[in-house]
Formats: C-alpha cells, structure tokens, sequence
C-alpha cells in the first residue's frame, strides 16, 4: 500500500499564517502537522508517500526532505492550482500505479492513529473505505448515509439536510477502481472535483464501499480556533522532560517539556507546557496548555492558552491567552508617550485588545 498526502490547497481560513507558511506545517504541541501526519502513516506500515504540494513546495521540502529522517520515502507531487481532492488522485496518477492507498489530508489531525481503520481495509479491500465521524453539524461535510457493515448506500457533499450525522474526515483507503472513478465526474458546483463525487460514483455503480466508524480525536487544523484547540488536546498527552535550565527561583509545575538549550529565569510554569529549543523565558508565568517555539524571547510576560512559533518574542504583556504569535513576530507593551496602542498589523491578522 502507498500513501497520498495532500499538502496543497490555499489555506485561505488559517491566514495571516497561510500568508507566509503552508498551513500543512504550523506546529501542533511544536512539531508541523504534516509531521504527525507522516508519523500515523508509518505507524501502519506504509512507506512509499506522495505528497501533493502546489505553489509551497520549496518550504514544504526544505522541512521533510526526502523523508529519509521520518523513516519513509517521499515523492512529491506538484499540483497546478487546488482543483479539488479527486484532482489530487489524477495529478498521483503515475505515482500511484495499481497498488491500493490511503489518502489523508495534510491538515488533519488523528492523534489516536488510523491502525484500525488500516487493518479493516486490508482484510475486507472493498474498492473503497472512508473513515466518518459523528458531528453535530454535519453541513459543512461530505456526508455518509450507511447500512448494514457499514455498506455505504450513498454520500453527499454539503447536503443542506444531512440525512445522517456520519461526517467523512480526512483519510481515505482506496484501490485502483477509484482512478476510473476520478476520470469519470465533472467539476462541482465550487468548480473542483470533489472526491465525494467520486466515491459516490462507485456507490452508484454496486462497488463495495465501506465506512469506518472513528471515535477518537479528530481535527481539522483549518482555523486558528481549531490549531489551539488541537495544541490543547496533545499537550494534555505530555511527559514531563527538563533538559534546558530551569535557575533556582523559577518553578515548574506538572507536566512541562524543556528543550535542550532553552533557559528559564524567575518564572512559574504550570503544564502542560512546553518550550522549545534555545528559547528564554525570563520574569514570566507560562499557563498552562502552551506551546513555546525554539528561539522564542518572553520576558515579563503571562501567556496561556498559546502558541508561540519560532523566533517570536513578548516582553511586558499580561494575560496572553487564546493567542498564536507568528514566526520572529514581536509582540509588546512599552512607554511610547502618548498610552496608545500602537499596531503593525498584516493582512487579514485578528487583534484583540483587552478595553
Ligand atoms: P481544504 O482545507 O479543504 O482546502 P484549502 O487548503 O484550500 O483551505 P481553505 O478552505 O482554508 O482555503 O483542503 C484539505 C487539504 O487538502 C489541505 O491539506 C489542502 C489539501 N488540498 C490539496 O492539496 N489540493 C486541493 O486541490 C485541495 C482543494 C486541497
């Protein structure tokens, strides 16, 4: 079995990040999403990987390289524009062959692993498997409407009334009997070829499709609310790890990962916590659920409920929270004269500022 990653797309949801980065490689609890989604993969056993990547391909290669260091070997696949996950199939085409794969969306987040959802594929190979999850709203999803052993009888794309609660989340196992399945649909009304459609074009022919229940944590990183949200979750999976150096005033509560060379100065850490290489957290207070990037600068500073990303600093603000700070942003309150607040601020960046 191969692996199809798709790690193009615009990202337009996660700006102003998306602006500078591939949204594939913000870091969850310090490591790129992309990264733990390459890691569930290896985990079942797969290792031959193509990774779809559009106009980001050099920042997206300069973090995974060959692969060689996650213990898999990666062929990347360059997509012209976002025309849609099925579009993503015929661009893998070659790469592809005639073995069976999975397919898992860049950007998505499966903490527990897709070990059972694998297994089940291999034993039963129906000429499709999507993996689905109950979700309160499911509008805004493709939707699955299942029968006996999971047989699926049909599925929609963002149906207005979702006849059941069964939303597809971002894997997919497939044989070659989708290829025909991608060549055959047209463009959706959001004109890209929806992988939906394809899968349903099965369906109706009498394939075999099956879905696979997952209960476990899932998240798609699409939004900042939901990269927090995420960070949150993983962190609470943390081991306490103190390599850097913590000095005499300061102290750490619970579980707080300290990377080799960071150092804490005067400063209270309640985990889980983690700070990442290099970094100098000085005269602070890290809440907990927070993510400090490596060469991170905090001085005089409250944070929770945070992400930091590499080289970013904050000096003298209190009470961060629910905040992602970019890469070498800077971030703090000072004596300007005049008691205002006085912004830089990118395209599309959200501020909130305490009345
Ligand atoms: P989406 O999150 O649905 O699309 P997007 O990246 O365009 O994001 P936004 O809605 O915020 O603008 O895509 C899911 C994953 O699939 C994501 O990792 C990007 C990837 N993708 C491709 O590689 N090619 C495509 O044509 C599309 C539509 C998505």
């Amino acid at each position: 079995m191969k692996a199809l990653v798709l790690s193009g797309g615009t990202g337009t949801r996660l700006r102003p990040f998306s602006y500078s980065m591939p949204k594939q490689l913000i870091p969850i609890a310090n490591k790129p999403v992309l990264e733990h989604v390459l890691d569930n993969i290896r985990a079942i056993g797969v290792t031959e990987v193509g990774i779809i990547v559009g106009e980001r391909e050099p920042e997206i290669r300069a973090v995974l390289g060959d692969g060689a260091d996650l213990g898999l070997h990666l062929t990347y696949l360059r997509q012209d524009a976002p025309r849609g996950l099925a579009h993503c199939v015929q661009v893998a085409r070659d790469f592809l062959g005639d073995d069976d794969f999975v397919m898992y969306l860049g950007d998505n987040m499966l903490p527990q692993g897709v070990a059972e959802a694998a297994e089940r594929f291999r034993r039963v190979r129906p000429a499709a498997q999507v993996v689905v999850q109950r979700v309160a709203d499911p509008r805004a999803f493709g939707v699955a409407e299942v029968g006996p052993e999971g047989r699926v009888e049909r599925l929609v794309e963002k149906p207005e009334e979702p006849r059941t609660d069964l939303a597809l989340i971002g894997v997919y196992f497939f044989t070659p009997a989708i290829h025909e399945a991608t060549d055959a649909i047209g463009p959706s009304g959001r004109g890209e070829l929806e992988i939906t459609d394809a899968v349903q074009w099965l369906v109706a022919r009498g394939a075999d499709v099956r879905a696979e229940e997952y209960t476990g944590y899932w998240k798609d990183t699409g939004r900042v609310e939901d990269v927090l949200e995420c960070n949150r979750e993983l962190l609470d999976h943390l081991v306490r790890s103190v390599e850097g150096t913590v000095d005499e005033e300061s102290v750490l509560i619970g579980p707080v990962v300290v990377a080799p060379g960071a150092r804490i100065v005067r400063s209270f850490i309640e985990g889980p916590a983690i700070v990442g290489a290099d970094s100098l957290v000085a005269d602070s207070r890290i809440g907990p659920h927070t993510a400090i990037g490596r060469d991170v600068r905090l001085r005089g500073t409250h944070i929770d409920y945070s992400i930091a990303l590499d080289g970013a600093s904050v000096s003298g603000v209190h009470a961060v929270h629910g905040s992602v700070i970019g890469r070498s942003a800077a971030v703090s309150s000072g004596d300007n004269g005049i008691r205002k607040h006085r912004l830089v601020v990118g395209d599309h960046t959200e501020i909130e500022v305490a009345a």
